[in-house]
């Protein structure tokens, strides 16, 4: 075993080739803006480009490999701190997909909503039978054999401070609205509507739903012609005129997918050319199946079209063998993702230079 992060001493950025010698901490491979640091994940957010989307598939709290947590339990206090980071360093068009076990995923939800994260949703992967085949007595284990893991959907919902109050988007369009002095009927005629805005864009209920940005325009434009003077200027941030529709756009996280994909993801366990194992690149290293967690790269794919456009910065703070950086090469992403351990962050590269 190489130089280990927690015992070496730091060097940061320096360029690592992949081949002339073993990796040490603070080393970096690059290929175009695609980079993986061979580093605590923790110790590089402060210089990493802002992300887009956030891929984290860290710990599981089963002792699943080498640094695992050996609970569940103990999860919710080990991420804090990476919650609390990617919140700074993110924007309302920010996606995380946070990958664990269901109980994982239960333990740290509280977190990741109290550091200002949004629930969207919670996708299953589903490995299918072939996952447990002759390995699991439900005798023995006294439950259903468990062929599933959860890759869940938050985005970095946008907050507006008014008055030392944190407002969020549909409050604040609401109490914007009401600083006019018009009455929210005319919000339909602001807009070219029936009812759209009184019902989804102002209201206070659960049908509350984001106004388009051409939506968005009208309405801004309308509270400023027509809404009290004294008032002005209506949905503004920075004190002078208000929000464009470019601007407006860019407040909540993008998402596009293909018709016809669920919540339900069925995908068996990586294995045949995909699954990596053997010895890598001539190195010492030797592995069976070398990482007991490595994701489809479909999965990867999948979620990065659906949260990122060409020229967006992914984040993968737990690379392991850094699926997301193949991905994010072929699609033109920038990306960044740290790894600890020498064999994985080994292969990672190599798997990387080669892709
Ligand atoms: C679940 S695995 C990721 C597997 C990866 N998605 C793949 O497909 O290969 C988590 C990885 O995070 C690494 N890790 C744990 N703590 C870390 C930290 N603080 N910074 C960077 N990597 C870390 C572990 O060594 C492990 O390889």
């Amino acid at each position: 075993m190489t130089t280990n992060p927690s015992t070496a001493q730091a060097h940061l950025f320096s360029e690592w080739k992949g081949h002339e010698r073993e990796p040490v901490v603070g080393d970096v491979y690059r290929r175009g803006d695609v980079a993986i640091h061979f580093d605590q994940a923790e110790k590089l957010y402060a210089d990493w480009p802002a992300p887009t989307c956030i891929i984290s598939d860290g710990p599981y709290g089963v002792s699943g490999f080498p640094g695992d947590n050996h609970k569940a339990e103990s999860l919710a206090e080990w991420y804090e701190p990476h919650f609390k980071a990617w919140s700074e360093y993110a924007s309302p068009e920010t996606t995380l997909w946070f990958w664990g076990t269901e109980v994982g995923w239960a333990t740290v939800h509280p977190v990741l909503i109290s550091n200002g994260w949004e629930y969207r949703c919670c996708n299953i992967w589903d490995k299918g039978l072939g996952h447990i085949a002759g390995n699991a007595n439900s005798r023995t284990l006294r439950k259903f054999p468990v062929v599933t893991e959860v890759c869940v959907h938050y985005v970095k919902a946008a907050i507006f401070e008014v008055g030392g109050h944190s407002l969020t988007m549909q409050e604040w369009l609401r109490h914007e609205w009401k600083r006019t002095g018009l009455p929210f009927r005319l919000a339909n005629e602001a807009c070219g509507v029936l009812n759209a805005a009184t019902r989804k864009y102002l209201t206070s209920d659960h049908l509350w739903y984001f106004p388009p940005a051409d939506a968005f325009v009208r309405l801004a434009q309308y509270a400023n012609d027509h809404g009290d003077p004294a008032g002005r200027p209506y949905f503004c941030v920075n004190g002078s005129s208000p929000i464009s529709g470019r601007q407006w756009a860019r407040l909540r996280a993008k998402f596009t997918c293909d018709v016809g994909i669920t919540n339900v993801w069925r995908e068996p366990q990586v294995s045949g050319s995909e699954r990596i194992q053997g010895t890598r690149n001539g190195m010492k290293y030797k592995f069976k199946s070398l990482h007991g967690s490595q994701k489809p790269l479909k999965f990867l794919d999948l979620t990065i079209r659906a949260s990122t456009e060409k020229g967006d910065v992914v984040w993968e703070p737990f690379g392991g063998l850094c699926p997301g950086a193949v991905v994010s090469h072929y699609l033109g992403r920038a990306y960044r993702a740290a790894e600890i351990i020498p064999e994985f962050y080994v292969a990672a590269v190599e798997r990387l230079a080669t892709s």
